[in-house]
């Protein structure tokens, strides 16, 4: 079998159409556009590529949008500081501080320092709480992503075994409490694979829906996928290669060449997953100024 391939830039294409709609909804009804403040620490590259990307799809769909660039030295007290000013700035309604954070900074404390009706990555206690009761208000974009690409291509969530590769607080954790709630796109029988699982493949070889999401090139290789599954590959990782020009390709978590030729469906990398984060974070702010203006 060869697998159809899922282009998340087409999916994600029709969100910001659906976005866009809502934003000018959103203005007509409250004279002023949603808004969204990102913050930015240090000068890892890839980090300022996803926030350059999510700046440019905030600017397509109308929704205001600053990034705030600071020093990898910060102190933590500081930028707890910067936090609290967008938590009192009315022109922003949601608040992404752009993940990882430098080592000496605590991200739970300024996770948790964020004001959780604008803490669109979903990711403050209040929030993943609410997830993991059943009860969403701001869910990851990653997550969210993956479940509007399995919608939006027909895939039956209800009833099925998804394996997850990975029980990041960003992705697999979340993404299993997604997938396991009742539902649309949803009701599924869930496992989370992890560092301390003793037989990654016995249980991928089950999985109707495989999400990898790792973090480290060929987490997935084509002997651990079940004939027919669909492949949901998360993973971004650079890996150098000097016929770019950049000197670097990206690379998913998937050997994608083999398990395109087991899989029914597959997500490539670029292209798949990456896109709908970006349109669902734009979702997300929408909710957030809706949420803040009721
Ligand atoms: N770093 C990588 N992905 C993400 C994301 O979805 N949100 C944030 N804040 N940081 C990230």
């Amino acid at each position: 079998m060869t697998a159809r391939i899922i282009s998340g830039n087409e999916i994600a294409k029709t969100v910001h159409t659906e976005v866009a709609e809502k934003v000018t909804g959103f203005k007509d009804t409250n004279g002023y556009a949603p808004g969204l403040a990102v913050v930015l620490v240090g000068d890892d590259p890839a980090s300022r590529s996803y926030v350059r990307r999510k700046e440019r799809a905030c600017v397509e769909v109308g929704i205001i949008t600053d990034t705030l660039n600071i020093s990898a030295d910060i102190s933590a007290e500081e930028l707890m500081g910067i936090v609290d000013e967008l938590n009192n700035d009315d022109r922003y309604h949601g608040i992404l501080v752009q993940l990882p954070l430098p080592d000496h900074i605590d991200v739970d404390n300024v996770i948790n320092g964020l004001d959780p009706l604008k803490d669109v990555d979903g990711l403050h206690s209040q929030n993943a709480g609410l997830l993991s009761l059943g009860k969403p208000r701001f869910v990851p974009a990653t997550p969210l992503g993956v479940q509007r690409m399995l919608i939006e291509e027909g895939i039956e969530v209800n009833g099925s075994d998804v394996v997850i590769v990975g029980r990041s607080t960003l992705v697999g954790r979340p993404l299993a409490l997604l997938l396991s709630q009742r539902g649309r796109g949803a009701n599924a029988t869930v496992t989370m694979c992890h560092t301390g699982t003793q037989d990654v493949a016995s249980h991928t070889l089950r999985a109707d829906i495989l999400v990898a999401a790792a973090g480290v090139p060929d987490t997935v290789t084509a002997d651990m996928v079940k004939e027919g599954a669909v492949v949901i590959d998360v993973g971004v990782s650079r890996v150098t290669d000097s016929s770019r020009r950049s000197g670097f390709r990206l690379t998913g978590d998937v050997d994608y060449n083999a398990v395109k030729e087991k899989a029914s469906a597959i997500t490539p990398v670029p292209g798949g997953v990456g896109p709908m984060t970006v349109a669902m974070l734009l979702e997300n702010v929408v909710l957030a100024a809706k949420l803040q203006s009721a």
